[in-house]
């Protein structure tokens, strides 16, 4: 555990990612602020977080110290310009709603300090328009992280025109300090990653719809054949279905491609509530 070059790092969103998010920038030392609107939600990211290191205790992995030392790093709140007042770096990962996600920016640009930088997790969406209105858009970049965060090695820079390179040298950075290999991409929909992952993925839906082959024959294919750690299918349950549905929509939109078209069988199991690993039935029951 080493300082990082920024000390307080404040995370908007306590889901699956932002728990994963404040993990990973508090076991490389410093101090996080993991905000959401409800205590509810605050809670529930706190426990995934413990849950991990438990896991990793269990496993041999971490050390209780370790655990503690990561657990007592992690301040929760539902007040979102106070976690933000004294950060030096902004992580958003709220629902991948763009006018949420500008309306935050643009709110928190007149509290933050005019030197902390404000990144987005988005998976996909224009980080132009993410930022549009936002002040001092030098400071303002990209930082999409891969789930399990804590696993992952990969961490996705997203710069925008106005990104300065001062922000992503210091960025690219903190990737190596929270462990991870940074790739800077440019701005454009599904950046490098998610326009080549869901893509994948929703050809297997269809694939599977066609009764090509079963989901783990699918999965198979390319996890023996062509060395990839999980299926399509299954990465789709623990990505959620609801999440890459956007994602496809919003690519369809953007890219005018049909590749990106979201079949029907994934627009009725989202319908029905089956979102893969999250509600216990996707394409696998978890
Ligand atoms: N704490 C510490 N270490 C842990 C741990 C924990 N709680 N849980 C697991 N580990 C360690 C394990 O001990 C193991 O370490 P070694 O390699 O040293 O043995 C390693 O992590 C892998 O764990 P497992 O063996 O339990 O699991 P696995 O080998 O089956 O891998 C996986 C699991 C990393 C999830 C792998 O299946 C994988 O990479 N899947 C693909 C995931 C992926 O593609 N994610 C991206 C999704 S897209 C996205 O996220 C973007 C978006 O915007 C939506």
């Amino acid at each position: 555990m080493t300082d990082t070059i920024y000390a307080t790092v404040a995370v908007l969103g306590a889901g699956t990612m932002g728990a994963g998010i404040a993990q990973v920038c508090a076991q490389a030392g410093a101090s996080v602020v993991l905000q959401d609107i409800t205590e509810e939600f605050v809670s529930k990211g706190l426990v995934r977080v413990r849950d991990f290191l438990q896991k990793g205790v269990d496993k041999g992995k971490v050390t209780a110290e370790q655990r503690d030392l990561v657990l007592g790093r992690i301040t929760t709140t539902t007040d979102r310009k106070g976690a933000c007042r004294g950060a030096d770096l902004v992580i958003e990962a709220v629902p991948e709603k763009l006018e949420l996600k500008n309306g935050l920016f643009r709110e928190l640009s007149t509290v933050v300090t005019p030197t902390c930088v404000l990144a987005s997790n988005t998976s996909s969406l224009s980080l132009a328009k993410v930022f549009a209105g936002v002040s001092g858009q030098a400071r303002c970049i990209g930082m999409h992280f891969f789930n399990p965060v804590p696993l992952m090695a990969l961490l996705e820079l997203v710069r925008t025109d106005a990104t300065s390179q001062a922000t992503i040298d210091a960025v690219t950075t903190f990737a190596k300090q929270l462990g991870k290999e940074a790739i800077v991409v440019k701005d454009s929909p599904g950046f490098a990653s998610s326009r080549l992952g869901v893509c994948l993925g929703l050809e297997a839906i269809r694939m599977l719809d066609s009764g090509v082959a079963s989901a783990e024959d699918i999965d198979k294919a390319m996890v023996l054949g062509y060395g990839h750690p999980m299926g399509p299918l299954k990465l789709t349950d623990l990505v959620g279905l609801d999440v890459r549905l956007a994602i496809a929509d919003y690519l369809t939109k953007e890219l005018d491609h049909p590749g990106f078209k979201a079949p029907e069988l994934m627009r009725r199991m989202v319908a029905e509530g089956k979102l893969g690993k999250k509600t216990g039935q996707g394409f696998y029951r978890w």
